[in-house]
């Protein structure tokens, strides 16, 4: 089936992930954004990071929506109010896709959206529980104060920021909430000044916006942030971010309610995951070791090529490396899963797009999948299969073993999720999959694994990505 036939009838379509984070919704929120009249976020704030190649090109967004790049096509691009902002990483964003010579006229931000300044940036440091150490290990911007500070009803929302006094009389409020920081109100205030000057144009209220767009028949698209499994709702709490992530948390979070959503699409990285951060990881090729391991600094892309002896070479921002290199190759085919993780993490590059740090890698989880679909629906949409063309059996996870027997089922619960162990079914590797573009076309022993996950899910495959650019996707 082609893009257009799914695309039939549809008004609003989603991308939200059904793991981890860092799945790659990046490139499906860009891929969708050329159908959209909108593009809308509606949770979470500069800790999420999406890499869009475009023409050859590649960009990492924080906050911007991905569909930014189409502004100068008259396309709406929107923060919606469940979002945290920070004001400074919105403006310079904003600057960068002015300096690459694209507009952002049609950019809207909510007034309602609550902002981050830099107590919450500084409290979110000092609490900072490293992930080395056991603790969530966040991103450090702020994320978890500002959202606690919203849900405390104590909050800063967007039309507030604007208006100096109101400003300075809602920093008294909040003040003693943060012992531990300096806050010099009128400071703050002085040097927010720039940034609400710039910010107050396009700051609206998107909500009433969002109606009028779908009264008027235009497409939406609504771009979620990290992934189900980080929901502070459904997530592996309290190992989450502070916003539902989820299909309905990102409707909610543009104002509208999911059952306006026609195509629901749940990212999902196959036949491996990853996930960034302390918290339990079932499937983790080197369990507690590569936690520890990925959680320390010192382990970004660079160093763990250096430390394996593997000749890379820079460009501008970039890396470049031979992503099958035999020694990565040999470090896939070790009997040691500490050794093979790692291995295929530099056969993906997989170190975050926010924070350089490496990810945590393990065989995707099929128990942890059918608890996705059953809160973000059943259309999934593959992604990163491609790094494992030439690299040897793959393996998925059906069962979990416990102490009390085999389960199928997944709890959020840490203890839990620590003690199981993976019960996996093996299934033989596959060789380049990047040029294929009709699903038939794809590996039998792929074609089977996508089978039994969604006999075992009750999800259906509705695309599969084999590569990072926009045309190496397979519509189903
Ligand atoms: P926070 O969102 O910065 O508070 O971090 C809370 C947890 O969510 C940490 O484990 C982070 O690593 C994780 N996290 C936050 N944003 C992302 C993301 O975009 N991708 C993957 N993990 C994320």
């Amino acid at each position: 089936m082609g893009i257009d036939k799914l695309l039939d009838g549809v008004q609003v379509a989603s991308i939200v992930c059904n793991q981890w984070g860092d799945t790659g919704k990046g490139k499906f929120s860009d891929y969708f954004s050329e159908w959209a009249d909108v593009i809308a976020r509606g949770t979470g704030g500069n800790n999420a990071g999406h890499t869009v190649v475009v023409n050859g090109e590649k960009r990492v967004f924080h906050l911007l929506p991905a569909g930014i790049v189409y502004d100068s096509e008259g396309k709406f691009n929107i923060l919606g109010k469940g979002m945290v902002v920070n004001p400074k990483v919105l403006v310079q964003e904003m600057d960068e896709i002015i300096d690459a010579g694209k507009t952002i006229d049609n950019l809207m931000v909510s007034r309602d959206a609550h902002v981050i300044l830099d107590y919450h940036v500084g409290q979110d440091k000092a609490r900072y529980e490293s992930q080395g150490n056991g603790g969530v290990g966040s991103t450090g911007r702020g994320i978890g104060p500002c959202y606690s500070d919203k849900v405390g009803r104590r909050g800063i929302r967007m039309f507030e920021f604007l208006d100096k006094n109101i400003l300075s009389s809602k920093i008294g409020k909040v003040k003693d909430f943060y012992p531990n920081q300096k806050i010099d109100i009128e400071k703050i205030v002085e040097e927010s000044r720039p940034f609400a000057r710039r910010l107050f144009p396009f700051v609206s209220d998107t909500d009433a916006e969002m109606q009028t767009f779908l009264k008027q028949g235009k497409k939406v698209l609504l771009e979620g942030a990290q992934g189900l499994l980080l929901s502070v709702e459904h997530g592996t709490y309290p190992y989450v971010t502070s916003s539902d992530c989820s299909l309905n948390g990102t409707a909610s979070g543009v104002g509208i309610s999911s059952r306006r959503i026609d195509l629901p699409l749940g990212i999902v990285k196959f036949p491996f995951m990853t996930r960034v951060g302390g918290g339990p990881f079932p499937t983790e090729l080197g369990g507690v070791k590569s936690e520890k391991y990925c959680g320390e600094s010192g382990h970004e892309l660079e160093n763990e090529l250096e430390s394996n002896g593997i000749y890379f070479t820079r460009h501008g921002e970039g890396i470049k490396y031979d992503s099958s290199h035999p020694r990565i190759l040999k470090m896939i085919k070790s009997e040691d899963s500490f050794v093979r993780g790692a291995g295929m993490r530099l056969a993906a590059g997989e170190y975050g797009a926010t924070t350089g740090r490496p990810r945590r890698i393990g065989w995707t989880d099929a128990v942890a999948l059918k608890y996705a679909v059953g809160i973000n629906g059943p259309l999934m949409v593959l992604t990163k299969a491609d790094c494992l063309s030439n690299k040897g059996d793959f393996e998925i996870c059906y069962e979990y073993a416990t102490s009390m027997g085999f389960s199928t089922r997944f709890g959020t619960d840490e203890g839990f999720l620590r003690s199981v162990k993976p019960i996996n079914k093996v299934y033989e590797g596959y060789g380049d999959i990047g040029d294929v573009r009709s699903f038939d076309k794809l590996p039998k022993s792929f074609r089977d694994a996508v089978g039994d996950l969604e006999k075992f899910t009750g999800g259906r495959v509705a695309m599969v990505s084999v590569g990072a650019e926009r045309d190496a996707t397979i519509v189903r």
